[in-house]
């Protein structure tokens, strides 16, 4: 008796799990002429997270060229995951473009006629794992730039990991346009400062990002946002971490990360083709002040040091360092007076994409700057470094532009 309820509790289960956390039945993609997962689930973009679809390091598709594509579900509420993506010509979601081709076992092809989806897989669910989830699949794009823009529909789920189809799991649908181009691979560089939000000492905080497109080519810009830690970053307003800004001819754009929520910290990454130029603004506005703002230049995001002039004779310098890399580093940091000779040195171990920020007088090896001018080089013997000084009188702050190497 035993050994057959067992089998049967394992057939029910096969069958069971064939429904959905193996993967969605085609369909329900999202794109137009296809229902999404609320159809089962809860209801679609209602929740506090997110779905992004992207190209990993590229920005336009070149014809037969493959790019990887990348879905991303995000809600801080979940603990289960899952998604279907297609892709369609603009000018007809009917019909498939490009095709896909896995790429690891946390995702799946269907294949209906000439059209394709791709799904998660029971492993893809990632039971137990929060915040996020990624899928990544390969892309072939169609065989002439003539195709017209491709847009990648996508239907995510964040889900509660009951095993069920229930109201506790949260939907999400976005879309994604790629053009075809010369293959343009993004140039990345970072803004080490972002602040944005309110702390009753602090004050509010806001920041600004500003784009343009020197060329006579329409580009596009991805500008993401991440915290202290290096985690990606929802930025209120935007709704997400990242923003894909479309550039004409000459044109210019501005991303806004607004004074809304508690006060947030971190730093920004903006991938765009050469010719793309830019920089960003950070304010605070403390009552009865007039409001400060700072320049933050883009960094690059493989220099392997930077130096900052420094006057503490009346000022006080902070500095924001981060590690813009995925591999964990070990900044040097020196001190010189107005005549060059040392006055102070010291480490700071940074983990992958963390930024760290503190006023340097305050590190014990560094006291000796008090009163004096000079510089602070910092370096890294391998990866990369990005800096910004700062400079406060009292209330008032400028930023300290450092001179990359
Ligand atoms: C036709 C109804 C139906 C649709 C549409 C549907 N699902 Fe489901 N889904 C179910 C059922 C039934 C279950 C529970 C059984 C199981 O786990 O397979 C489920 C469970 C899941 C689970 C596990 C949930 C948990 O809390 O443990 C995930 C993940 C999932 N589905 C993803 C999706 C995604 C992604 C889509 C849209 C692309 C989708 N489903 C669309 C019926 C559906």
């Amino acid at each position: 008796m035993r050994p057959f309820a067992a089998m049967a509790g394992a057939v029910l289960l096969a069958g069971v799990a064939w429904a959905n956390s193996n993967g969605a039945q085609i369909l329900f993609s999202g794109a137009p002429g296809e229902a999404n997962c609320s159809a089962c689930h809860g209801q679609a973009n209602a929740g506090p997270g997110s779905l992004q679809i992207r190209f990993d390091g590229v920005v336009n598709w070149a014809p037969g060229q493959p790019v990887r594509v990348r879905v991303t579900v995000s809600d801080p509420n979940a603990t289960r995951w899952g998604f279907q993506l297609t892709a369609r010509a603009a000018s007809n979601p009917d019909q498939m473009a490009g095709s896909f081709r896995i790429i690891d076992n946390t995702n799946q092809l269907r294949t209906s006629g000439d059209k394709q989806w791709v799904t998660h897989t029971l492993t893809g669910t990632r039971a137990g794992t929060t915040g996020s989830a990624s899928w990544e699949v390969e892309w072939t794009p169609p065989a002439s730039a003539g195709f017209g823009d491709v847009i990648f529909y996508a239907s995510g789920l964040a889900a509660n990991g009951n095993g069920q189809n229930d109201l506790g799991d949260r939907t999400y649908t976005a879309t994604f346009t790629a053009s075809s181009g010369t293959p343009v691979t993004g140039t990345t560089r970072v803004l080490p400062q972002l602040a944005f939000g309110s702390s009753s000492d602090l004050g509010n905080w806001a920041t600004a990002v500003y784009l343009h497109n020197t060329t006579s080519a329409p580009v596009q810009a991805t500008v993401r946002f991440f915290g202290v830690d290096g985690a990606p970053l929802t930025v209120p307003g935007l709704n997400a971490s990242s923003a894909t800004v479309n550039l004409g001819p000459r044109s210019t754009g501005v991303v806004e990360a607004p004074n809304a929520g508690p006060l947030t910290q971190g730093w920004v990454q903006v991938e765009s083709p050469d010719g793309v130029i830019g920089y960003a603004i950070f304010r605070q506005a403390l009552q009865g002040v007039n409001p400060q703002e700072g320049v933050v230049p883009f960094s690059s995001s493989s220099s392997s040091g930077a130096t900052i002039v420094f006057d503490e004779t009346d000022y006080v310098t902070a500095v924001a360092v981060l590690n813009p890399g995925s591999s964990a580093v070990t900044a040097t940091v020196v001190g010189r007076d107005a005549a060059g000779a040392e006055i102070g040195r010291f480490t700071l171990p940074l983990n992958p994409r963390q930024r760290t920020a503190f006023v340097v007088r305050d590190r014990p090896e560094m006291t000796n700057m008090r009163g004096k001018r000079g510089v602070l080089e910092f370096s890294v013997p391998s990866g990369a470094v990005s800096v910004l000084g700062l400079r406060f009188n009292g209330l008032a702050f400028t930023s300290i532009l450092p001179a990359e190497r």
